[in-house]
């Protein structure tokens, strides 16, 4: 089956996230394996301190939000981007699926879904780190941002392109 297809059933709902959402990710963090906490923030981050459990729920819906993706009354994956303070058409983007939905195409959905917020909100450059071996990340990246500029540093590779979201809804889904 296509996977766009499987993660377009209305069974997965995405929606900016609430406050309220934090038992669910309280929920999710315990299904989450070590190595998908690590890609995402690059330590092991095995328990939610309070400055993390604010960072996942509190946002301003302009210059911080984050989308997340829900099934059977759950978190199972989260989408968020940071306006850069010293570039505000920029921002830095972050994406997290949790392991059994992974490689359904949902992490693509989600990060389009971001896109599109975030193209609203005059952001115009998305940004990241993505470390070096993680190629599933990599390659959707390379998916979604046809002029991506790829720079290693170190053990992370710096991404940087253009948020063309609104010429992608032509292609994909429509933004809401
Ligand atoms: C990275 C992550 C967000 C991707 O989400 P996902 O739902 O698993 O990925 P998708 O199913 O949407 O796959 C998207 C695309 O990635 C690419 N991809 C998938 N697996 C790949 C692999 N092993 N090698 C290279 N590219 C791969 C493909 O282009 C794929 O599209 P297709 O298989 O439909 O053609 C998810 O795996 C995850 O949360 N990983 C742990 C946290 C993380 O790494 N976050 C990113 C750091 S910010």
């Amino acid at each position: 089956m296509n996977s766009e297809l499987l993660v377009a059933s209305p069974a997965v709902a995405t929606r900016p996230v609430r406050p309220d959402d934090l038992v669910a990710f309280e929920r999710m963090w315990s299904r989450l394996s070590e190595e998908t906490i690590y890609r995402r923030f690059h330590a092991p981050v095995r328990r939610l301190s309070l400055k993390l459990r604010r960072y996942l729920v509190d946002v301003d819906h302009r210059d911080h939000d984050a989308l997340v993706a829900i099934s059977g009354g759950e978190v199972i994956a989260v989408a968020r981007y940071h306006r850069c303070a010293e570039e505000p058409a920029a921002a830095e983007v972050a994406v997290l699926v949790e392991d059994a939905w992974q490689g359904r195409g949902l992490g693509a959905r989600m990060l389009r879904e971001l896109a599109c917020l975030a193209s609203r909100r005059g952001i115009d450059v998305l940004t990241g780190d993505v470390q070096s071996d993680n190629l599933r990340m990599l390659g959707l990246v390379r998916s979604l941002l046809d002029a991506a500029a790829l720079q290693p540093r170190g053990t992370v590779v710096h991404v940087r392109g253009s948020n063309d979201a609104a010429g992608k809804e032509r292609a994909f889904s429509p933004c809401r």
